[in-house]
């Protein structure tokens, strides 16, 4: 199996925009609603957002009225998609990779990061900066999706695509977003970038579309769009409507509900 490197964070061009109006109202309404419920009940009001893509759990942390947030994320087309989204005062947008964030030492309350950690290479050097730029106390929220098979849309979308390239097959989906969601690991790198107090929660959703929006949001609102441009047999047309018949095969042609499941988690930086 590939490892994906870099082009598996690469949510650039016009991924961005088809992401924020494809994907978010698909499956990240839900878990951002749940994680900010999370930050609102945390003291202090200076958050720092990673991996903010394009602002849903942003403009739900502003709406909330008592936050200064910064919101960041490594690639700016998120961010730009994101602040036409989210208008408010009370954020400020930065690009920023996670595991080398510029901010100064003890600067925020939270941190917090909707489905962004499995996209970090080094997974515990990001928690490590978390830890650092958090003050003692503070929090650190967030969330990863469980594994494909528990995630239906996904689930059902990696399977039509990899039958019918078994010889090159398209395993983004599985790799990377759904590939880290084992909660001992994750709690033991958590503490050995020195967070204690963790708790983890596996949390059942729903996702709402059509095979086409389905198909469409993933093939061409994520990084899948760039492993299938590269990919020797197969073009965007064509893998969209794979996956697209994939989840008319098994949902029919109109909206449809289907399971999502994700880890929810915290940790504190010790006092
Ligand atoms: C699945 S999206 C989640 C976006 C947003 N939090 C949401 O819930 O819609 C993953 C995000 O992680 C960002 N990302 C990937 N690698 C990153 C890194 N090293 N540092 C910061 N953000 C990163 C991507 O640009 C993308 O916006």
């Amino acid at each position: 199996m590939s490892t994906g490197g870099r082009g598996d964070a690469s949510f650039t061009g016009s991924i961005a925009e088809i992401y924020g109006s494809l994907m978010v109202p698909m499956i990240f309404e839900e878990p951002a609603r749940i994680l900010a419920d999370v930050v609102a009940g945390a003291g202090g009001v200076d958050v720092l957002e990673t991996a903010a893509g394009t602002g849903v759990l942003t403009r739900m942390l502003a709406e909330a009225g008592r936050f200064e947030i910064v919101a960041t994320d490594l690639n700016a087309p998120m961010l730009e998609a994101a602040a036409e989204r989210v208008r408010s005062e009370r954020v400020r947008w930065q690009v920023a990779d996670a595991q080398d964030l510029p901010f100064p030492d003890q600067s925020f309350d939270v941190v917090v990061c909707q489905f962004g950690v499995m996209f970090l290479p080094d997974k515990i050097r990001g928690y490590s900066e978390a830890l650092r730029v958090l003050r003692p106390g503070g929090l650190l929220a967030f969330n990863v999706w469980d594994r494909v098979e528990n995630n239906a849309v996904a689930d059902v979308i990696t399977r039509a695509l990899c039958a019918a390239t078994p010889d090159h097959p398209l395993e983004f989906v599985k790799r990377t977003p759904h590939g880290y969601f084992d909660i001992d690991r994750i709690t033991g790198e958590l503490a050995a970038a020195g967070f204690e107090r963790t708790t983890g929660e596996y949390i059942w959703g729903t996702s709402r579309t059509t095979a086409e929006t389905g198909a469409t949001a993933f093939c061409r609102g994520t990084p899948l769009r760039g492993e299938i441009e590269r990919h020797p047999t197969l073009d965007l047309p064509s893998a969209t409507a794979i996956a697209a018949a994939g989840l008319r095969d098994r949902y029919g042609s109109e909206p449809f509900e289907a399971p999502t499941r994700w880890l929810q988690l915290t940790a504190h930086r010790p006092v």
